[in-house]
């Protein structure tokens, strides 16, 4: 595949995750940039990402990252932190014809203006033990300490739609109230399905506290990118397009809770 590629406006943005999660982010994007189009793939088949090894998650987003490529679109988002800690470099390298953003970085240069003394992450497995938040943090703020944790319990909880309520509550204080988070300035949710839960999160810090997600910050570099290389649409002309690699009336319905409004999903095999 040629190395350069020429895309135009109106090509749409894809969208990518291992489920519904990143809908958080899609979701942020077509508030920010409400003239573009996208295509979202959410790859239920292979939900969840976030306790499977690298090689299976570069597997899997490699056939995505094709599918979207065939599909036309100018810019690729990765909308899972554990595909972007384990396929960002691998894909980027790979299709370099076209540009991919991944949800850890914009996160990364948002939170290095704050030069905090200790930040604490919570992510998936997958992204906790790719270090990836430590070694891009440090690198650029040697002094700031970060503390991670593995939270594999928080995703499927969310997405059986427990979240403001006794179960949910008990579940999040038990990784939370933790020594380890007592000195804490900033916590980063690490994972695209967290926004949900970011406010029962901040009222457990008794505390201020500053709590950070990918969705915004992600839609943020997205509409930066596009400007700066004369990609913004100026107009929308055709509908969003939602894909899933296995179709079932309980992702439909979870739409509504990551996106806002539901959503009607169509599957494709990849
Ligand atoms: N949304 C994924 C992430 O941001 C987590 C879900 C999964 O484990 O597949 O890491």
């Amino acid at each position: 595949m040629p190395n350069k590629k020429i895309y135009h406006y109106k090509s749409p943005i894809g969208i990518f995750d291992s489920g519904v999660g990143g809908l958080t982010v899609a979701n942020a994007v077509v508030h920010l940039l409400p003239q573009e189009e996208i295509i979202y793939f959410g790859d239920t088949a292979h939900l969840p990402y976030g306790d499977k090894s690298p090689e299976t998650i570069q597997r899997y987003s490699e056939k995505i990252t094709q599918f979207l490529i065939q599909k036309g679109c100018k810019l690729i988002v990765i909308a899972c932190n554990s595909a972007s800690a384990t396929a960002y470099d691998f894909l980027q390298e790979k299709y370099k014809q076209i540009k991919i953003i991944n949800v850890i970085d914009p996160l990364i240069e948002e939170v290095i203006q704050h030069s905090f003394n200790e930040v604490g992450v919570i992510a998936t497995k997958a992204t906790v033990a790719s270090k990836i938040y430590e070694k891009k943090i440090t690198e650029k703020n040697k002094n700031t300490k970060i503390i991670s944790l593995a939270t594999p319990l928080l995703v499927p909880m969310i997405e059986e739609d427990f979240f403001e309520n006794r179960i949910s509550h008990a579940i999040i204080k038990h990784y939370i109230n933790r020594d380890v988070f007592n000195d804490i300035e900033a916590m980063l949710l690490c994972c695209t399905h967290y926004p949900l839960i970011r406010k029962e999160i901040e009222k457990l810090f008794h505390r201020k506290i500053q709590v950070f997600d990918n969705s915004d910050v992600v839609a943020h570099q997205i509409k930066k990118y596009l400007e700066e290389n004369n990609l913004l649409n100026p107009k929308k002309e055709k509908e969003h397009q939602f894909y899933v690699s296995d179709y079932t009336q309980s992702f439909e319905k979870a739409t509504r809770l990551f996106y806002g409004e539901l959503i009607s999903l169509k599957e494709k095999l990849l």
